[in-house]
């Protein structure tokens, strides 16, 4: 996010509370406009599945992936409509609940298939549904052990060679291949890309099936770290394309190209913004306390992960010049509701200036995989959401009450 939006915060705070979920629509655009060359973008928006954030998505021509039944309802409200070719939703999925699979036959929506039951389920209710094919190619990659979605200890997709059992299916109940689609995992930069498209060039050309797409899957990283390179988005295109020229020419019909990244249209443009609320020394260690706590931002516990972190002093900016080894810390009643984490340790101090009560502090890059992994752990409300455009603010979610968040047991 553009830093001289920082100094919008403070006001930001004091308008909507804190902590509070922030997102910077003109990086949201300039990220889709980084990945125009391929045929569809399609969000993946478990990243971050705001309706306001996919109402935008679809203003610039970005279709959406969903995951379950709350995310093709949450597509269905932005306006995407599943019909046509390409279809505005596409329900990526390793499983049909009875409730899902009722609304994606009866809605007509296209469905990814990561296991041959879902084939088989889907053919049962609906011959002729179209589908997909999500291939596990007996490889990954990812930014944890937790986002590698390919290999034998991935659950995710259809084992490679078990493809041709899946396309019998297909024949038996009637239904239509759509494409094929690899996503190996979260947080993959691109050393192993062609690895990853000799993958499904070599399946297409084994299978010997008709399709009309092939889907990249998602994946891109980010730079979160100072130093970090951005990806070379024209480069991971052109791979691509050139794996989809080669399947184009072997099938000898033009073949679509989607691509279907949540992180990398997302992060860079979201901040989460959070109260200094206490300050303490415990023997050699500096903790600075802030109110957000991994129910909000689960990514540094779940996975180790660095988010960049500065200070807004709002008392007094004298000690900003010198730094410290700072623990930033949240609320939450647990030992490892801290943001400053590293692989297996749960406390690594980073150098921030001297942070007092009632300073701001703002995570960055938090707008992928931040307010949507999301609990209410500690019985904390689910954030507010605020969306910068154009020099306005507006409010995109508002804050959970307590009182909706025991509604649930006590209406019963
Ligand atoms: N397509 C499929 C089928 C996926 O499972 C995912 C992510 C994506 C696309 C989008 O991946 P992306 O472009 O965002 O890397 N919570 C973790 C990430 C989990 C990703 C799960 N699937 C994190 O915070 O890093």
């Amino acid at each position: 996010m553009n830093t001289a939006l920082l100094d919008t915060f403070p006001e930001l705070a004091r308008q909507y509370g804190t902590p509070l979920w922030i997102y910077d629509a003109a990086t949201i655009v300039e990220r889709i406009e980084q990945l125009k060359a391929f045929d569809v973008i399609r969000f993946a928006q478990k990243a971050c599945s705001n309706i306001h954030i996919l109402k935008l998505m679809r203003e610039q021509g970005v279709m959406v992936d969903a995951v379950s039944l709350g995310e093709i309802e949450r597509a269905l409200q932005a306006g995407y409509s599943p019909q046509g070719s390409p279809a505005g939703v596409v329900f990526t999925a390793d499983l049909l609940d009875a409730a899902t699979l009722a609304r994606v036959t009866q809605a007509d929506i296209e469905v990814n298939a990561g296991s041959i039951d879902m084939l088989e389920q889907i053919g049962q209710v609906k011959p002729g549904h179209r589908v997909w094919l999500r291939i596990n190619p007996g490889f990954g990659h990812g930014h944890s052990a937790k986002t590698n979605t390919g290999g034998e200890n991935s659950k995710h997709g259809i084992w490679h060679t078990e493809l041709e059992r899946a396309l019998q299916v297909i024949q038996q109940y009637g239904l239509q291949l759509v494409g094929l689609h690899m996503h190996i995992g979260s947080g993959v930069d691109y050393s192993h890309l062609k690895q990853v498209c000799g993958a499904m060039v070599d399946t297409v050309k084994r299978l010997g099936c008709e399709l009309e797409a092939i889907s990249a899957g998602g994946g891109l990283s980010i730079p979160y770290k100072e130093g970090e390179q951005p990806i070379d988005a024209a480069h991971y295109f052109s791979i691509w394309d050139t794996a989809r020229k080669e399947i184009a020419a072997h099938l000898g019909h033009a073949v679509r190209l989607e691509i279907e990244p949540g992180r990398f249209l997302v992060a860079e443009a979201g901040a989460l913004l959070s109260e200094v609320r206490a300050v303490k020394d415990s023997g050699n260690n500096h903790f600075v306390l802030a109110d957000a706590g991994f129910n909000d931002l689960m990514r540094p516990a779940m996975y180790g992960s660095y988010h960049a972190i500065s200070l807004l002093p709002q008392v007094d900016s004298s000690g900003s010049a010198s730094q410290r080894p700072t623990v930033v810390a949240g609320p939450l009643c647990e030992s490892g509701d801290v943001f400053t984490q590293h692989d297996g340790g749960i406390v690594a101090p980073r150098l921030l200036p001297q942070a007092r009560v009632g300073d701001y502090l703002v995570f960055h890059d938090t707008g992928a995989y931040g307010a949507s992994m999301s609990s209410n752990y500690n019985s904390r409300p689910l954030l507010a959401e605020v969306m910068l455009e154009q020099g306005a603010h507006r409010l995109i979610r508002r804050r959970q009450t307590v009182a909706e968040l025991i509604a649930l047991e006590t209406e019963v």
